[in-house]
């Protein structure tokens, strides 16, 4: 296998310019990495490529920009040895081969020269040491000292070197085997996967922003459940994400269960995932449920309940953001918003549905409404067929109401039809209570359905309540 020829991966032109400033230099470079792996696993083309030197990367990296024929800008990192620089939409990254330790906490390497296997030696898994010759002698050949390509084939996540010392170079490597398990639906070999039992601590001393990288790959990933279950299964969530394990587990009380809410959540991710490819209405499923834990309670009479749950849960949302270091913008607010309103839909699919409990539904979600019948469809994860169907049949005529009573009513962006100086003016009143008070009967006779949202019967219902609040208007005086 590692002698077949590989010519068509390197088809693009850009190839045959670092292997003529190669050449120049003197110096021998492979691409390598996520490249060679993606184009092997038919994944598309990819649009980074890692080329691996021995010698200076950046030596490379700006001898290749003085053969491209356009002028090409070359950014150096001097502090990690390597440059990058782009090419049409390609990202070239160049490296020199390193054979390196590491001091211990830091993610710091001590950069050494190296043979090409020593740099593969060096690499997370044998699927991403995977090289390709760009040297004349043997330009398109396959390099695979570690059997990647059979990993490949047999769909499994290995580590060159022990997994002991692959982890512990560098602990993000834990979690890009999980998210590659979940990406690529691969299996993590049993020695790999010890290894991260092991050495899940070591996390710690990894940014936040990096393992918020890596939690997005795993949640944008086709079946996301993979990867959950394997930062569960081996200890990392809960040092990451403990509202989630915290979730985890059944009890029973005076003969009465309730369900276990982590992998109910974990069936939520899946299902909306089907759905949507919106990463931000995939975080909602994943905290949908996180208040049930510190609301949990058993009562005698009712059983398990989780009374506000939701609004906990969108209070620990903003936390758990911050303490994440992820954005507290919009996207936050939607996930907020999401798992506040995510029993809304529920409660109107348990009863009939009336215009007026989905004009509220259309009031309070705003423009959200959708997204939020995405995560509540998602939310049905009843096993008994029954119960499945007439749930789902309900949120499809919520679906159809909302559209209709949307058509008609236009509450989605809700603006009241008489605003408040309009109120001012007719009644001759300075800002006061009574204003408040009118405009809030307007809105609610609006949701339900007594007046229709419109001007002329706004203004008629605003002067019968402006009269019985003992109001004259200005042209009857
Ligand atoms: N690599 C590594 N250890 C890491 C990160 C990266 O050994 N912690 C090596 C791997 O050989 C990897 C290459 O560097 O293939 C490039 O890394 P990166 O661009 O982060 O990932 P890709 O493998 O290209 O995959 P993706 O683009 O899906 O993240």
């Amino acid at each position: 296998m590692s002698k077949k020829n590989y010519h068509k991966a390197i088809q693009n032109p850009i190839f045959e310019v670092i292997a003529k400033a190669s050449k120049d230099l003197q110096v021998k470079s492979y691409v390598i990495g996520g490249f060679v792996r993606d184009y092997l696993l038919k994944r598309g083309t990819p649009k980074d490529i890692d080329v691996v030197a021995l010698g200076s990367g950046i030596e490379l990296a700006k001898k290749v920009a003085e053969v491209l024929p356009k002028k090409t800008k070359v950014s150096v990192f001097k502090n990690f040895g390597t440059a990058m620089l782009r090419y049409e939409d390609l990202e070239v990254e160049f490296v020199g081969a390193r054979k390196e330790s590491y001091h211990f906490d830091s993610r710091k390497p001590v950069v050494e020269n190296g043979t090409l296997e020593d740099d593969q030696n060096r690499r997370d898994f044998t699927i991403n040491a995977l090289a390709i010759s760009l040297n004349e002698k043997n330009y398109g050949e396959l390099l695979d000292p570690f059997n990647g390509v059979s990993d490949l084939e047999k769909k499994i996540i290995r580590t060159p070197l022990d997994p002991d010392i692959t982890y512990s170079d560098d602990p993000l490597r834990m979690m890009r085997a999980i998210r590659f398990a979940s990406q690529l639906n691969f299996r993590i070999e049993e020695k790999s996967l010890e290894a991260i039992k092991k050495n899940k601590n070591r996390i710690k001393i990894i940014s936040n922003e990096r393992i918020v990288d890596e939690l997005n790959k795993i949640l944008l990933s086709k079946k996301p459940s993979i990867g959950f279950s394997l930062l569960f299964k081996t200890g990392l969530l809960e040092i990451i994400m403990p509202e989630l394990t915290n979730l985890q587990g059944i009890e029973e009380k005076e003969g009465q269960k309730h369900k276990d809410n982590f992998w109910h959540t974990l069936e939520v991710v899946d299902n909306i995932s089907k759905n949507t490819d919106d990463l931000w209405l995939r975080w909602a499923a994943l905290l949908h449920d996180i208040g049930k834990a510190p609301t949990k309670r058993f009562d005698d009479k009712i059983g398990w309940t989780f009374h506000g749950h939701e609004f906990v849960g969108s209070k620990m949302v903003y936390k758990l953001f911050k303490r994440l270091h992820m954005p507290l913008n919009d996207k936050m607010k939607l996930v907020q918003k999401l798992v506040l309103m995510s029993s809304r839909p529920i409660v109107l699919a348990q009863e009939i549905v009336t215009d007026s409990a989905v004009r509220r539904l259309i009031f309070d979600a705003g423009e959200h409404v959708e997204d939020l019948m995405t995560l509540c469809e998602a939310d049905i994860t009843t096993k008994n067929p029954k119960r499945y169907k007439k749930y789902s049949n309900n949120f499809k005529i919520v679906r159809q109401k909302i559209t209709e009573v949307e058509e008609r009513d236009q509450v989605r962006n809700f603006q009241p039809p008489v605003d408040g100086a309009e109120i001012m003016e007719v009644f001759n009143l300075k800002p006061s209570r009574e204003i408040g008070v009118i405009k809030e009967a307007i809105k609610e006779a609006i949701l339900e359905g007594e007046i229709p949202n419109e001007h002329d019967a706004a203004f008629e219902f605003m002067l019968k309540r402006g009269k019985k609040l003992g109001l004259t208007p200005v042209n009857e005086k």
